[in-house]
């Protein structure tokens, strides 16, 4: 069948996309991690199967009633930590036409893992220490650089801003640092919140080395997932 009106033809293409949000152990029954839904991140996977992609769907720690109707030409690998993310995604990213970093990647994770469950010690407070984690986008971006493979390679980011420092300028910086070829930008400043139903997202590109805004795209997560989609599938070809 061709694909639905209003998305590319995406027929023999692989999408790798990952989604959700990265939690890192503190010991057997506890962990560090976010809120991410896994939302945007599934309906991209759904859009990208409906315009006829073979998806790869690396799912950090989504709930399987997020996951559960979705089209069969996407295949779910669920990962926990960072770790196994980037690992997941540095194996599947060389055979990819497109890799969409929709997943909150937790940017610390405990320095020790206790093997066994921490017990308290008295009444003292408890200093964690953290250890920075690895960037996996960036570490794409390097890993195609080093093995000449095509995919393009999309980030999201949510940025508030701060005084004297736009949203959208962070958003712009952020993307010329990581060295990728989209960032999905939503601007949070508003205080538009996680999990939620709806979403605005600004898709930023990078022309002769600058960053400018390529689309915008407000509604449900679905129709943001289109244009998402739609940009994705509009990068000349590597
Ligand atoms: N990302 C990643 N690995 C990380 C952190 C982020 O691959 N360790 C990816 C996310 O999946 C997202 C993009 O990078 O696609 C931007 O994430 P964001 O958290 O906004 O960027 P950071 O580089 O972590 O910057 P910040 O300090 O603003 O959190
Ligand atoms: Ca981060």
């Amino acid at each position: 069948a061709a694909a639905p009106a209003g998305l590319p033809d995406l027929r023999g293409q692989r999408y790798l996309i990952s989604a959700g949000g990265t939690r890192e152990p503190l010991d057997p029954v506890r962990f560090l991690g976010n809120r991410s839904s896994g939302k945007q991140g599934a309906q991209l996977a759904r859009a990208a199967a409906q315009a006829g992609a073979a998806v790869d769907l690396v799912a950090a720690n989504i709930d399987v009633a997020v996951l559960a109707d979705l089209p069969p030409g996407v295949r779910v690998r669920a990962v926990e930590t960072t770790a196994q993310l980037q690992t997941a995604c540095a194996e599947l990213a060389p055979g990819a036409d497109a890799v969409i970093m929709a997943a909150a990647v937790a940017d610390y994770r405990p320095a020790h893992t206790a093997e066994h469950k921490m017990k308290k010690d008295g009444d003292a407070g408890l200093t964690l220490e953290l250890a920075q984690n690895p960037d996996v986008l960036r570490g794409l971006v390097a890993q195609r650089a080093a093995e000449g493979w095509g995919a393009a390679l999309v980030g999201f980011a949510a940025e508030t801003g701060s005084p004297g420092r736009p949203a959208l300028e962070l958003a712009e910086e952020k993307l010329l640092r990581k060295g990728c070829d989209l960032l999905v930008f939503n601007d949070v400043s508003a205080g538009r919140a996680f999990g939620s139903e709806d979403n605005e997202v600004a898709i930023l590109a990078v022309r002769d080395g600058r960053a400018h805004v390529a689309a915008r795209a407000h509604g449900s997560k679905a129709q943001v997932s289109h244009a998402v989609i739609g940009a994705v599938a509009a990068l000349p070809r590597r």
